[in-house]
């Protein structure tokens, strides 16, 4: 049988009751359901979508399992309940019995159902008026129905609904809610780790709470930038994970390696003030112990703009996000437009090695004159720092040439360029215009090129970019 169902939110119960009666609904039945979910030890139902509960109505209990929801509108999937025996007693033996092969307790959900039976266009299905604890009222429509029925028996149920006035859908399971509400409400300890070992169990752990994981990898001296990252991963996601690793393999040898900033107190202070749950900040050695050999190169791509000035420094990025996602397997992984070309990186490694995350990006912060953030600003003294600007302003100019009408890559490239010759002290790196999805000068510039710039301040290099 397959149980098609939808959620929703918003309800006004004297309403609804008046819309069932005047539907000709039977009497309300009311009970009180406590539903215990679990989490199979072989494979993990907060990825698969599949659930399994023991469910208690007063001294009755059940077993209900149900498949992953089928693609629609509509929640359709595959449940099957059984009966157990009734009492505490064999609810408990049943709970240890599922504990001993492995599955896990994941969250209780407990709510006061009223069902109002009723027949609605020829087919018979079940509204429920649901008080959930922690959540609030909602109101379900359900009809189970044959594979074959399915596409009728859900046509029903969006008529019913209609008729009920529910308009508010609500996609979400009563688990789901339930655990993320648990998520928002425990407070954050920001625990922090440094072996791999360590990382490992605190991932396992929140899978077994069917978290979803986010991750934004740095290399610490965190700002406002990197902030953004943590927050979006923050607000989409139920567990945050955030490296903080100065990643040697990036570096080319004449590089800033051993002078780049690790203001590691302050780090792990803006992690806490954004509720990040997992810090993990291993040593060099963690990551490339003795004998280490492997390393991903995203080969053409790599080689160009950052590639060409940083030989080598791509196959490090690429090498080290991959490391860190397989050992920290997020859901999504955060990245910051500023590093476009990393960001541009970074999704085809994930396409062409079959990457199981969602990348994620997000806009570049920048200062109110229009300096992107970024850990190196601070190596800028303050005449430095005036001078910074010049690269925004830069990237704006030729932006606003090419609203203007002007499509010739060359010429936009011109405009950057006199722009930082116009600074003393700025000097060139490259100054790119590349169409977005191969990082090659286009012909003719379109809408979604991308404007890249590095210049060297000093002893300082900054990059910044704008999406045309
Ligand atoms: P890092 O320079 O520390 O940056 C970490 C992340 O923050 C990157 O995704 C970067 O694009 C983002 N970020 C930096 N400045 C930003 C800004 N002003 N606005 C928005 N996002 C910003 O990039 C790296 O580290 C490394 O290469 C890493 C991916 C961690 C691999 O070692």
């Amino acid at each position: 049988m397959l149980e098609i169902e939808q959620k929703y939110a918003n309800i006004d119960p004297v309403d609804l009751r008046s819309r069932l009666a005047r539907l000709g609904a039977g009497p309300e039945v009311v009970h009180v359901e406590v539903d215990h979910y679990f989490n199979a030890a072989d494979r993990d139902f907060a990825r698969t979508g599949e659930a399994f509960r023991l469910r208690r109505i007063g001294s009755k209990n059940y077993f209900t399992y149900k498949g992953a929801k089928q693609p629609g509108t509509l929640k359709v999937r595959l449940e099957s309940e059984i009966a157990l025996p009734d009492g505490d007693e064999a609810a408990a033996q049943h709970a240890e019995m599922l504990r001993m092969l492995g599955f896990r307790a994941v969250a209780v959900v407990r709510k006061r159902r009223a069902s109002f039976p009723l027949s609605y266009q020829g087919t018979e299905v079940t509204v429920c008026l649901d008080e959930v604890e922690g959540l609030g009222t909602f109101a379900e429509v359900e009809v189970l129905a044959e594979q074959d029925q399915a596409g009728e028996a859900g046509a029903v149920l969006t008529r019913l609904a209609g008729d009920l006035g529910l308009t508010h859908v609500e996609p979400g399971s009563y688990l789901g809610l339930v655990l993320a509400l648990q998520a928002r409400t425990t407070r954050r300890e920001s625990v922090l780790v440094t072996t791999t070992d360590e990382l490992r169990s605190a991932r396992a752990e929140a899978r077994r709470k069917r978290l979803s994981i986010g991750f934004v990898p740095t290399m610490g001296a965190l700002h406002r930038g990197h902030r953004s990252l943590i927050e979006a991963a923050r607000s989409e996601c139920d567990f945050v994970v955030v490296s903080i690793f100065v990643n040697p393999t990036q570096f080319a040898p004449h590089e800033d390696l051993s002078r780049y900033p690790r203001p590691f107190d302050d780090d792990v202070r803006l992690c806490r003030e954004a509720g990040v749950d997992l810090i993990f900040h291993p040593a060099p050695e963690v990551i490339y112990p003795g004998g280490y050999r492997t390393f991903v190169e995203v080969t053409g791509l790599q080689d160009e703009w950052e590639g060409a000035s940083r030989p080598g420094h791509f196959r490090g990025v690429a090498t080290v996000v991959l490391k860190l996602s397989n050992l920290v397997q997020p859901d999504r992984v955060y990245l910051g437009q500023k590093d476009v070309q990393q960001v541009r990186i970074v999704q085809q490694l994930v396409r062409d090695l079959a990457v199981p995350v969602e990348v994620v990006v997000r806009p570049t912060v920048r200062e109110p004159d229009g300096l992107a953030l970024s850990s190196r600003n601070r190596y800028l003294d303050s005449e430095q720092r005036t001078k910074a600007v010049c690269v925004h302003r830069a990237l704006t100019a030729a932006a606003e040439r090419f609203t203007q009408g002007e499509t010739d890559p060359a010429t936009l490239r011109r405009v950057m360029a006199d722009h930082i010759a116009a600074t003393p002290g700025a000097v060139l790196d490259y100054a790119a215009v590349v169409s977005g999805d191969t990082f090659a000068v286009p012909e003719r510039v379109q809408s979604g090129a991308i404007l890249a710039l590095a210049v060297t301040i000093g002893t300082t290099r900054l990059i910044d970019n704008l999406v045309l």
